[in-house]
């Protein structure tokens, strides 16, 4: 395969078999699990795909006049996929993140040449959007892709992850997504109300006051603007524990390396899976590569600490 650029590396993800990690019963009968590998593209994550809708309706609309800098509030896969996308398409661009972000979040930015801009860290990621929201309204060469409030963001999984998934297991009953800012799962629930209307919906997201690395709990007060979870079957409640024990088992015994929020969409689908229907088909997304979370104690680190561990990692949207 030949493309003219990395950017047009990004989606067409495989869905791949894991049936090994279903719960005994489910298996026995004839359910099926599927990952939607969305760690495969350029900077490892599903927001290869949200970048890159992000830059283009910027782009529809006109507003990537010669002169503007792209600016955004993430130290996240976000951070670094808009960077990625920035750089193949030689358009400047700063990450507004909070000071204590740590120094792999740095780097998976830097590299592609962005700008940093700290905010205060003991205001994290609220802080974070305030500062890049103030700065935009300020400075008119400021142009802010905005994943939390951007209807690009939900769009491109309606348009492009939810029919991939479609095609390539026409069968599926049941999908399952994190919930970060609500994107791929408000896209997944509106492509299949349309074109399969009888497949479940489900996302996973943190238990209150539990930290899953990627994934936000609607009870910290703050529901994004492009979260519509209308169409939705439902919320289902995991902890981080659950998830980082369902990310190592990925790992270990099928050799996909996905982080903390798979593990979490992972834990949710096998819960579904127990109460599937014989035959039932379930895809899970997995989000992003395992490697980032290394230096948190993600592969060996004590369970028990690990909210501790990736204390520095919430940021990472
Ligand atoms: C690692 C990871 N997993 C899952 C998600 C959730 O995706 P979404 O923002 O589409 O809800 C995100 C981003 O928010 C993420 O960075």
């Amino acid at each position: 395969m030949r493309y003219e650029r990395i950017t047009d590396v990004v989606g067409a993800t495989p869905l791949v078999a894991v049936d090994a990690l279903l719960p005994d019963v489910a298996r026995a009968a004839g359910v099926h699990l599927w990952a939607k590998v969305e760690l495969l593209g350029p900077t490892g994550s599903i927001k290869d795909r949200t970048a890159k809708a992000l830059i283009d309706a910027l782009d529809r609309d006109g507003r990537l006049r010669p002169g503007v800098r792209l600016l955004e509030p993430t130290s996240g896969n976000t951070g670094a996929a808009l960077a990625m996308h920035a750089a193949a398409r030689g358009i400047p661009i700063t990450l507004v993140m909070p000071a204590n972000a740590t120094e792999e979040r740095r780097h998976a930015v830097r590299a592609f040449g962005a700008e940093i801009l700290e905010s205060p860290a003991e205001e994290g990621s609220n802080g974070a959007v305030a500062l890049a929201r103030r700065m935009a309204a300020e400075d008119s060469t400021y142009v802010m892709p905005d994943q939390y409030a951007n209807r690009a963001n939900p769009d491109v999984h309606e348009r492009t992850t939810a029919p991939e998934i479609l095609a390539d297991c026409p069968e599926v009953d049941a999908v399952v997504a994190g919930l970060g800012t609500g994107g791929t799962a408000t896209g997944l629930a509106r492509f299949f109300a349309r074109a399969k209307p009888n497949v479940a919906v489900w996302v996973a997201e943190p238990m209150p006051g539990e930290k899953v690395t990627g994934l936000r709990s609607l009870a910290d007060g703050f529901t994004p603007e492009v979260l519509d979870d209308t169409l939705l079957t439902g919320r289902i409640l995991v902890s981080n524990r659950e998830s980082i024990v369902a990310a190592r088992e990925l790992a270990r015994r099928t050799g996909i390396l996905a982080g903390p929020s798979t593990g979490a969409t992972l834990a949710v689908a096998r819960r579904i899976a127990r109460d599937a229907a014989p035959g039932s088909n379930i895809v899970f997304i997995a989000c992003d590569a395992g490697w980032k979370y290394f230096s948190a104690g993600f592969v060996e680190g004590d369970l028990d600490n690990m909210d501790d561990a990736l204390e520095g990692d919430v940021f990472w949207w």
